[in-house]
């Protein structure tokens, strides 16, 4: 990235090194993070890079070659006393140097920052926890913070939640800064706990499709802090501190205790807490050919109870299904977004055209399909 640099932002010098941060799906446990459950992402093999050449100054110049939803070519300019007031994609690279700033009292430098990426925007695989868990790795090590990863997890949340205004948990930082290649990472959001859990996808000839619905979500602004509030409401209700203290046995004791639909959101957190443990059971017991029925579980919870998921997505996993997928369902907040689908190796392409045609001939957006692999975290590449 060394020519391109200079091109975009001049001088003579290269890069200080490059830097990049996968994008994640998440297996199952999904809007656990924020109630204390488990979940259990693995990172994919798209990843967004970012090339950082350090400043003498406190000027930041940012700019991307990568062209997609929301993304505009060109040279944003900004400082470190005003990077917290950044808009659109670059205020997730502004954003992390605000927020590393000011939790850390550390002065900062400036630098220009040239971001690449092949994770795609608005799909449901964090191109958001990508650029700034990039950025925050090289801004580390460029400043010389000695963060580690758990800090770092802590600190891109910050960027959502204050930069950004996403209510999220630490789902998406936790799988981009964690995550092993062939692994998935059994995440424990109340012990803090992470394990590594050997996904054997490989050996087993099984394949994770992702089905994009092309149906785009906005964290800040849709139906996510909704659920969050009904979520608390939920462990209001019950005495508890988060949902995870409540077990599987207990759900029921819990209706008509509650409103109807906040007695859902406690159903759907409650059991895919459980699902989370089941398939982590299941890989590490070296049957992940079993885990499909598991994830299709899981759709019909956030389909009903947690009510989350939208027609498309609804589509795609039944076609999927339908097609002879092990297993399918919305991965991600939801409110749009993406499915993912366990399939046969063998099978990937005839599965992947089938629930396309299927999902268009429903009436809905023709889906964007495309398969991913267990791989890893956020590093530095050069
Ligand atoms: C989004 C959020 C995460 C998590 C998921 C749902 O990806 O960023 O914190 O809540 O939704 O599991």
């Amino acid at each position: 990235m060394r020519d391109e640099l200079q091109a975009v932002f001049g001088g003579t010098e290269g890069p200080d090194g490059v830097w990049s941060a996968p994008g994640r799906v998440n297996l199952i446990g999904e809007h656990t993070d924020y109630n204390g459950g488990l979940a259990l992402p693995f990172a994919i093999d798209r990843r967004t890079s970012v090339a950082v050449r350090l400043r003498d100054d406190d000027r930041i110049r940012v700019a991307t070659d990568f062209v997609d939803r929301g993304v505009v070519p060109g040279v944003i300019e900004s400082t470190l006393e005003t990077a917290h007031a950044s808009t659109g994609w670059s205020r997730y690279v502004l954003g992390a140097a605000h927020v590393l700033r000011r939790e850390l009292g550390v002065p900062g430098r400036g630098f220009e920052a040239l971001v690449s990426s092949t994770v795609p925007v608005g799909v449901g695989v964090s191109s958001s926890a990508a650029l700034e868990s990039a950025t925050i790795v090289a801004l580390d090590e460029l400043w010389g913070l000695g963060l580690d990863r758990r800090e770092m997890v802590r600190l891109g949340q910050l960027v959502e939640n204050e930069v950004v205004g996403a209510p999220t948990g630490t789902l998406d930082q936790s799988a981009v800064l964690l995550a092993q290649r062939d692994h998935a990472v059994l995440l424990d959001f109340r012990d803090g706990t992470a394990e590594q859990v050997p996904l054997g996808f490989e050996a087993a000839g099984l394949e994770i499709l992702v089905i994009d619905s092309l149906v785009r979500h906005d964290h800040a602004t849709g139906g996510y802090g909704e659920r969050r509030r009904e979520c608390e409401e939920a462990a209001r209700i019950a005495g508890v501190p988060t949902l995870r203290e409540i077990a599987v046995d207990d759900i029921e004791r819990w209706a008509g205790r509650m409103p109807a639909h906040v007695h859902r959101r406690l159903r759907h957190i409650v059991t895919d807490t459980d699902r989370a443990r089941r398939v982590a059971d299941l890989v590490r017991a070296g049957r992940p050919r079993e885990i499909g029925p598991v994830l299709t579980e899981g759709h019909a919870s956030q389909r009903d109870d947690f009510e989350d998921s939208v027609p498309a997505i609804d589509a795609a996993v039944d076609a999927a299904v339908a097609a002879g997928a092990l297993g399918a369902r919305l991965t991600g907040g939801g409110f749009g977004g993406a499915a993912i689908a366990l399939v046969d190796r063998a099978e990937t392409a005839r599965i992947a055209a089938s629930t396309a045609d299927a999902v268009e001939a429903a009436g809905h957006a023709r889906p964007i399909v495309f398969t991913v692999h267990p791989s890893d975290g956020a590093r530095r590449d050069a």
